[in-house]
C-alpha cells in the first residue's frame, strides 16, 4: 500500500502522521484540515524530521480533501473534541455532520479505500460510516480498544514495576465508561496478572482504564489525549499495510457474533490487508458477559440518538 490519508490535522491527526512517517511504512501520508495551512504546516514540519528519523515517507497537507485521491486507508480524526465534563456522546451531533461531509469526499476521491474511524463517539460514528458508505464491514472499522488496552497495560506496568513491553492487556466493548477491561486475558509474558496483583489493585486498574481518556482531559484541561491514541492508530495501520494478521481489539460491525447484530463495538479482530478480516469470538464468562451487555446497551442508546440526528437532517 502506498498512500495513507488522515483527515483532521488536530493533535491526534498530526501525531498519527508523525508516528506513521517514523515507522516508514507507506510511500505517502497526506493530511487534510479545513483550517487553511494547518495540514500543510504539520506535513512540512514532520517531513523536516525525515533525515533524523531516517524515513522516506512523503508528507503533504491540504485544506481540500481532493488530496486523498487514491488513498488506500483513510483515517478520520476530524471533529470537535470533548471539553472537561463532556461525555464522548455529547459531541455526537456535530461530529456526525462533520463526518457526513468527509464521507462524501471519501466516496468521491477514495472509493476503494478502507476507513479507520477515530473521532468520538467512535463506536457510533463507525456504525454511521458503514451505513452511509454501504461498504462491507471489513473496510470500515474504528480505533478504541488498542488505546484502551495500551492504557491498561501501562497501569499494570506502573503498579507492578515490571516491563510494559511484555504486558498484553485486552479491553473489549464500547469506548465509554462501560468498556470491558478483560482481566482474564491480561498477562505478563503469558502469566495472568492475578499472579502479580491483588484483586483490589486489579479493580483500581479496571476503573482507571475506563476513565483513562477523561483523566488526561481533566489534567490537560484544554486537550484530549493524543500521544497514545495516535500510537494506537499507527499500530492498526501497520497491521493492515503489512498484512500482519494481528489480533487487535477493533470497533467492528457485528453480524451475529457475541449474539449481537447491527451494532458496532470493540471486539478482538484479525487485521490484515483486507482490513477487519475476522471477528474473534471469545467465550465470555458470566461477569464479562454482563459487562459486555451493559456496554452493548449504552451503544444501542447512542445508536438511537444517531438515528434521531440522521432523520432530522
Ligand atoms: C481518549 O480516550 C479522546 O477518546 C479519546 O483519550
Amino acid at each position: 500500500m502506498n498512500k495513507v490519508a488522515i483527515i483532521g490535522a488536530g493533535r491526534v491527526g498530526e501525531s498519527t502522521a508523525q508516528f506513521l512517517a517514523t515507522r516508514d511504512i507507506s510511500r505517502e501520508v497526506v493530511l487534510t484540515d479545513i483550517r487553511e495551512g494547518a495540514a500543510q504546516g504539520a506535513a512540512l514540519d514532520i517531513q523536516e524530521s525525515a533525515s533524523l528519523f531516517g524515513f522516506d515517507t512523503r508528507l503533504r497537507g491540504a485544506s481540500d480533501n481532493k488530496i486523498i485521491e487514491g488513498a488506500d486507508i483513510v483515517i478520520i480524526t476530524a471533529g470537535i473534541p470533548r471539553k472537561p465534563g463532556m461525555s464522548r456522546a455529547d459531541v455526537m451531533e456535530t461530529n456526525v455532520r462533520v463526518l457526513d461531509e468527509i464521507l462524501d469526499d471519501v466516496l468521491k476521491y477514495a472509493p476503494d479505500s478502507m476507513l479507520l474511524l477515530v473521532s468520538n463517539p467512535v463506536d457510533t460514528l463507525t456504525y454511521h460510516a458503514i451505513k452511509r458508505t454501504g461498504w462491507d464491514r471489513n473496510r470500515v472499522m474504528g480505533q478504541a480498544g488498542v488505546l484502551d488496552s495500551s492504557r491498561m497495560a501501562a497501569f499494570v506496568a506502573l503498579e507492578t514495576g515490571l516491563s510494559a513491553k511484555y504486558i498484553n492487556a485486552m479491553v473489549m466493548g464500547g469506548h465509554g465508561d462501560a468498556m470491558v477491561p478483560m482481566t482474564r486475558f491480561t498477562t505478563i509474558s503469558g502469566i495472568a496478572i492475578e499472579h502479580f496483583l491483588s484483586s483490589d489493585k486489579i479493580d483500581e486498574i479496571i476503573q482507571r482504564t475506563r476513565t483513562g481518556g477523561a483523566e488526561i482531559l481533566a489534567l490537560k484541561g484544554n486537550s484530549s489525549a493524543y500521544g497514545a491514541p495516535a500510537a494506537a492508530i499507527a499500530e492498526m495501520v501497520e497491521a493492515i499495510i503489512y498484512n500482519r494478521k494481528s489480533v487487535l481489539p477493533t470497533v467492528a460491525f457485528l453480524q451475529g457474533e457475541y449474539g449481537e447484530e447491527d451494532i458496532t463495538i470493540g471486539v478482538p479482530a484479525v487485521l490484515g490487508e483486507r482490513g477487519m478480516e475476522k471477528v474473534i469470538e471469545l467465550d465470555l464468562n458470566e461477569t464479562e458477559q454482563s459487562f459486555f451487555n451493559t456496554s452493548v446497551a449504552s451503544i444501542r442508546k447512542e445508536l438511537s440518538e444517531l438515528s434521531n440526528i440522521v432523520n432530522k437532517a
